[in-house]
């Protein structure tokens, strides 16, 4: 049995109920591009809101952690990665919090307790020691030597600058076969810690105030890529079960050992597996400039370039070769993989065949470039033009101009960027103008237009249509369907007459909250069933629309203004995109 099901079923042992994984993207947080952490997605039930699985939980999450992007192509960093965790929502505490990760470690995995060691919160002015974790795990047999106490900065833990925090125990595994030190050192980089268990009784608000938060909570974290490693032995991760199947492909098509190109390949491995993932992810994110898309495209790009070190052929379907083994490694856990695996090959096809355009030509660009540099630096304008001309993110010039032992110009680059951006939402600004009040009110109306015009599809085009996303901007809204074919002009005209019947009749918007399966009995439509929790918010229009949804809304359709298509064209396979206006 693997690590993953090994977790689950030992929480569940134990009065766990598993939770599905939220999706990566966060729903209703745009202040984060991806989920970093197990715990985010349960910030409201941390606060004290009643979770409707109850108080003991455990999953596996997707995470994405951006901050090592750079670090990529060591032994130990990813960008994506899976995090385990269990949750005691006001349940138990520091006793059985320890003593399950204790036997866990000791009695499933093995582990021996003489390559064990943890920390505890040394306090500070406010919270004292935590003497009772550090009592606890002496009860469990751990010797005092292998106890430390640390501060503020190493064990009191929060994601972010606000919300639920507090002290925690890291539990540390000796990864080295040298005789263990009888003192433990959290300095010795021999230990690397394992499991963070986080004692969440305190709140953090925007003054940097601490009050205690009205249950006492745990929180776990244990980063999956890395126990496995410690488990099978190997100072390289992706030298794990976790990453064989990959690295093999990507020695297959590059025709090279995975000894010596070892960079490159952890490169390709990580960076195809986080853009399957990001792009499996419900939001329907595409390679853009911007946010997570932009991340993807660069993830994909990066990628590609280091393929091309290895001298793969380009012209092949390399990149759907490894992301196929990704998907395969990965389906049965996660529905999304295995619902949207077109969409992700789709979704690496497009961006290679775009980049492929243009990556001979910049590379020879930039050959040219650096043999006639004055100077070590890539100057704003040199940079600006491979990322505008070329489609090199800035990110890959630079790590190109690291690697010839040159600069980029960053800084400069930045600026030219904003130029150019705000040009070119000036000229978009123009084009919508009029009539808008503030940006939160525009993007809720373009919401409930959403609902409306699925809606409508519905009548004009058939029962089969429905929602496979959609993405609101203050200027217009995108909705991709399912339909076979294009619309008819008439098609069209008809949808669009019918949501400016809705909008004039002024219908009220209501939202009432119940159990999922009520939800689906009573007929609301749900774009991915699985992705929500077991009591969702269905909205409700008049008697034409019924729809699962986080909202928000406007009360009555009649502020909406006019309806305007403005667009329909094939979004994917069997999958049409109408974008539309309200005026
Ligand atoms: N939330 C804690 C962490 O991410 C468990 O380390």
């Amino acid at each position: 049995m693997n690590l993953k099901d090994e977790f689950i079923n030992y929480f569940v042992s134990l009065g766990h109920v598993q939770i599905p994984s939220a999706p990566l993207i966060p729903e209703n947080d745009p202040s984060v591009l991806f989920n970093t952490a197990g715990m985010q997605p349960l910030i409201p039930y941390l606060m004290g809101k009643p979770h409707p699985e109850g108080k003991r939980l455990c999953d596996y999450q997707k995470c994405v952690r951006l901050t090592d992007l750079d670090s990529i192509g060591d032994k130990t960093h990813h960008t994506f990665f899976e995090m385990l965790g269990n949750w005691s929502l006001g349940d138990y505490f520091k006793q059985e919090s320890i003593t399950y990760s204790f036997n866990f470690l000791t009695k499933v995995l093995n582990i021996p307790l003489t390559k064990l060691a943890v920390t505890v919160f040394a306090g500070n002015s406010s919270i004292p020691r935590d003497n009772l974790s550090a009592s606890i795990w002496e009860s469990l047999g751990l010797s005092k030597d292998r106890i430390a106490y640390l501060g503020e900065e190493d064990n009191f833990w929060i994601a972010g600058e606000t919300g639920p925090c507090g002290g925690d125990t890291e539990i540390f595994y000796f990864r080295s076969n040298d005789p263990v030190p009888k003192v433990f050192d959290p300095k010795d980089e021999r230990w690397v810690e394992i499991w963070n268990n986080v004692f969440m009784e305190f709140n953090k608000d925007e003054n940097g105030t601490i009050t205690e938060l009205p249950q006492k909570n745990v929180d776990t974290g244990m980063g999956l890529e890395r126990v496995v490693a410690v488990l099978e032995g190997v100072d390289d991760n992706y030298k794990t079960s976790i990453w064989h199947e990959i690295i093999s492909k990507i020695e297959e098509i590059s025709h090279k050992p995975y000894e010596n190109n070892e960079p490159s390949m952890r490169i390709i491995a990580d960076h195809i597996r986080t853009a399957v993932f990001i792009s499996a992810d419900y939001a329907g994110i595409k390679p853009s400039n911007t946010d997570q898309g932009y991340i993807l495209r660069r993830l994909i790009r990066r990628a590609i370039r280091h393929a091309k070190k290895l001298e793969i052929d380009m012209n092949s379907d390399w990149i759907l070769e490894v992301a196929k083994v990704v998907i395969t490694k990965y389906e049965d856990y996660y529905k999304e993989i295995k619902q949207n695996k077109e969409v992700v090959l789709e979704v690496l096809k497009n961006e290679t065949i775009k980049f492929n355009r243009t990556l001979e030509k910049g590379l020879k660009e930039f050959s040219k470039l650096i043999s006639h540099l004055d100077s070590k630096t890539i100057d704003k304008d040199n940079a600006f033009k491979l990322y505008d001309t070329y489609g090199f993110p800035i990110e890959l010039t630079v790590e190109m101009a690291k690697e010839q032992g040159l600069w980029v110009d960053t800084e400069g680059f930045k600026e030219k960027f904003k130029e150019h951006q705000e040009l070119s939402r000036t000229a978009s600004a123009g084009k919508f103008k009029g009539g808008l009040s503030s940006q939160g009110e525009i993007e809720t109306k373009y919401h409930t237009a959403t609902h409306l015009l699925n809606a409508a599809l519905k009548v004009v085009v058939g029962p089969d249509v429905h929602q496979k996303g959609s993405n609101i901007t203050s200027e217009r809204m995108r909705f991709d369907f399912s339909c076979d074919h294009k619309l008819s002009e008439e098609e069209k005209r008809e949808t669009e007459s019918l949501v400016n019947k809705w909008i004039m009749d002024d219908l009220p918007v209501n939202m009432s909250t119940m159990p999922k399966e009520e939800a689906i009995k009573n007929g609301a439509e749900a774009m991915f069933i699985e992705k929500y929790a077991d009591i969702v918010n269905v909205y409700t229009i008049g008697d034409v629309s019924k729809e699962i949804c986080g909202g928000p809304h406007v009360k009555h359709t009649g502020e909406l203004g006019k309806f305007k298509i403005i667009k329909e064209e094939a979004s994917s396979a069997g999958v049409r995109r109408i974008k539309a206006i309200l005026e």
